[in-house]
């Protein structure tokens, strides 16, 4: 017989790094929201908690769809189709990405955003979104536009994290080592 779990077992993904072409696609949106949609967000949540991190963007695990998962205050919510109608201020934020490991990036970008999206349940919500938040909805909005942080870093900045990613990724850093790199 099977254990009671077996049931609730989902899938495991791997978490796709840079240089991933998956990466870089435009994610499709999400027209059903049927029992594969709800599974995969239990495998993206899965997949972020494991990381562990604060958010995750389907892409992250190969799924081209307009889906991304997030938890920044301990409650696990899913959000279909996102758009930015509003944003206001400027923020600045070490920012980092489960795609690109080991990598933290000070980076400006607004401070609130409004964020509308759909819900599992199919309705169409709107977030008023501050700080920490507010970064996390743009940073899971631009995996659905296949653009990675590289590409919000200034030309210094992203000269400097394409040659450390390079470090870390070849093994010349000890494992869990993470670099910073400030505003320029
Ligand atoms: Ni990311």
């Amino acid at each position: 017989m099977l254990s009671p779990q077996v049931a609730f077992q989902i899938v495991a993904y791997d978490i796709r790094t840079f240089g991933d072409p998956v990466l870089t696609s435009v994610a499709e949106q999400v027209e059903n929201i049927d029992g594969k949609i709800v599974r995969l967000s239990q495998a993206m949540l899965q997949a972020m908690y494991q990381a562990p991190g604060l958010g995750l963007a389907a892409p992250q695990i190969g799924v081209q769809k307009q889906i991304f998962v997030y938890d920044v205050d301990g409650v696990p919510v899913t959000l279909l189709n996102p758009r930015i109608v509003e944003s206001r201020g400027e923020w600045v934020y070490d920012e980092g990405c489960l795609s690109i490991p080991g990598l933290y990036v000070e980076m400006l970008r607004p401070k609130e955003v409004l964020l509308e999206a759909v819900d599992l349940g199919g309705n169409t919500i709107q977030i008023e979104a501050d700080e920490l938040l507010a970064r996390l909805f743009q940073h899971e909005l631009d995996h659905l536009n296949g653009v990675l942080m590289f590409e919000r870093m200034t030309p210094d900045q992203r000269e400097e994290a394409l040659s450390e990613y390079k470090r870390i990724a070849d093994g010349g850093t000890s494992e869990g080592e993470t670099r910073h790199i400030g505003l320029k």
